[in-house]
């Protein structure tokens, strides 16, 4: 019997969810992204995106998404524009599709868009013809998000088979745990999610998924804990008080005893202080906050070498 070398197509024009990605694409484009880590500078690298210009879309606020996208794109030789919101006609009313169109017709090859909306990047592929690159959109998806945490943890971890991983907090209105949800079950992980009940009970009965009741059962074992801000903008009428959050989820040094003794901790910022977790539990010597940030950009760069064809 012959194995067949896996393809080097790449069939994909847009990155929407993570939804849709084989665990052998994921692992290509995390291979690719450590590529990209050790060789950042390389001439090789810098011409990849040289015919492309990138439009960053950002109708929410972003600091690292926003600039691990830029950065990267830089990386790989691309012209970068960035809509400015504050500063766009958006303020005039101009309706999103007017906008992307507009983007497009001013030469942006690949849109990068952030979007309160869920669904915003889909409509931006049915209306336009740029490569599209989901940047988060409502509650619905972050898929760089889960694939850099993925990366995070696969350096941390080696592989992701049968470890646990426990997502702790405000599952509910978090795209980056719907994200992550898929991605870390489809690399081999066990995932529970755990928080005050309105913010996770929607998970009861999604295959692979455990809903722990109490954190002290979310910890039990786990390999990495990922919090998650509070969405105090999103959270309206099932708002849990902060006090009671704080009293019976904040991580802190003691709590993460639970978990296993040489457990992780992720969150994808930005950080409500004191809130999701102490200080000294996010600085100690279990944190993978700084990575993650660190590895946005040579996850983006892999990400958009590929939708281009160019890797
Ligand atoms: C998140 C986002 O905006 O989806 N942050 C991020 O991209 N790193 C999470 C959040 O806003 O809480």
């Amino acid at each position: 019997m012959t194995v067949e070398a896996p393809s080097r197509t790449w069939s994909q024009r847009h990155l929407l969810d993570v939804d849709g990605l084989s665990r052998a694409k994921i692992e290509r484009i995390l291979d690719l992204a450590v590529e990209m880590r050790e060789a950042r500078a390389s001439r090789e690298y810098r011409s990849l995106l040289e015919t492309e210009t990138v439009g960053l879309a950002f109708y929410e606020p972003s600091t690292r998404t926003r600039v691990s996208f830029e950065l990267a794109a830089k990386a790989l030789g691309a012209t970068t524009v960035d809509l400015h919101l504050a500063g766009s006609s958006v303020l005039k009313g101009e309706s999103l599709v007017d906008t992307l169109r507009t983007l497009e017709r001013t030469g942006v090859t690949m849109l990068v868009l952030r979007h309160g909306a869920a669904g915003a990047p889909h409509l931006a592929v049915r209306t336009t013809g740029m490569h599209v690159l989901n940047a988060g959109d409502g509650t619905h998806a972050h898929p760089t998000q889960a694939l850099l945490d993925a990366l995070t943890l696969r350096d941390a971890l080696g592989s992701l088979d049968g470890r646990t991983v426990a997502i702790v907090g405000d599952v509910a209105h978090s795209r980056v745990a719907r994200s992550n949800l898929h991605a870390l079950r489809t690399l081999g992980a066990l995932v529970r999610v755990a928080g005050p009940t309105p913010w996770v009970n929607e998970f009861d009965g999604w295959p692979d998924v455990e809903v722990a009741p109490s954190l002290a059962e979310a910890l039990d074992g786990a390999d990495a804990v990922m919090t998650l801000r509070v969405q105090t903008e999103r959270a309206t009428k099932d708002a849990v008080s902060l006090d009671d959050y704080v009293r019976d989820w904040r991580l802190d040094d003691s709590r993460m005893s639970l978990a296993n003794p040489e457990a992780f901790i992720l969150h994808p910022g930005p950080t409500n202080e004191g809130v999701e977790l102490t200080a000294a539990l996010a600085n100690g010597p279990r944190t993978l906050i700084g990575r993650q940030v660190e590895n946005g950009v040579p996850v983006r760069m892999a990400v958009m070498a590929l939708l281009t064809g160019a890797a």
